[in-house]
């Protein structure tokens, strides 16, 4: 199963933007996403029948860190006359509607939600990912299991990433891995702050 990541932006009954970082399996014809069931993104895509949302791809790891942790009101959002939205940045993006919700089979395990392409539009041309992209994605998704995981498996991973960024990493790199770093710092994460 090939799973590539997106930046998930969804809408609340309130009409306030919401981005996430979100794993999304192409298939044929259909696209599938897996938040587990605590996320803001199953909420405002199963709180109505076929809810909207949009799936920006990026080449850079600062727009996924910044979601992924909850700083996503920090993301610009652009949009159109046709409906699309898209994070400021992004290569491309699709709007993709609620065909399906499969429950978890056992309890804490995600949602799988089907989803049908509306459209899809390439913004931008795209020149590829740096060595330290991976990196970064591999901590962030550690922090947010931190409560899970524990905080050093996020140091560890930062650890991991520190070389990378030295060789390929731009400011904007730096600048999520300090990110991730305060996070695993965080007192309620065991950290001194
Ligand atoms: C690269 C990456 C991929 C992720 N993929 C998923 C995913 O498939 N499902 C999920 O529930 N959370 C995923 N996460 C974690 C969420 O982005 C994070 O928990 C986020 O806050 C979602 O919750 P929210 O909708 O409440 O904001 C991922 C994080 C990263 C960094």
């Amino acid at each position: 199963m090939e799973i590539r990541e997106s930046l998930c932006t969804t809408i609340n009954s309130e009409r306030q933007i919401h981005h996430a970082a979100m794993g999304v399996v192409h298939q044929e014809g259909q696209w599938v996403i897996r938040p587990y069931p605590e996320t803001r993104t199953l909420a405002n895509l199963t709180q109505r029948a076929a809810a909207d949302a949009w799936l920006s791809f990026v080449d850079d790891a600062l727009p996924l860190v910044l979601a992924a942790l909850g700083l996503g009101e920090m993301l610009i959002t652009r949009s159109d006359a046709s409906g699309l939205r898209w994070v400021d940045g992004a290569v491309s993006v699709a709007h993709v509607r609620v065909a399906g919700v499969t429950a978890p089979e056992a309890p804490g395990r995600p949602y799988a939600l089907t989803l049908a392409v509306l459209e899809e539009r390439v913004l931008r041309p795209y020149h590829g990912v740096s060595r330290a992209y991976g990196a970064l994605l591999e901590a962030a998704v550690a922090a947010t299991r931190i409560p899970w995981l524990g905080r050093r498996a996020t140091e560890e991973a930062l650890e991991r990433a520190r070389p990378l960024l030295e060789k390929t990493g731009s400011a904007k790199d730096w600048r999520a891995y300090e990110i991730i770093r305060a996070r695993a710092e965080a007192p309620e994460n065991g950290g001194a702050g």
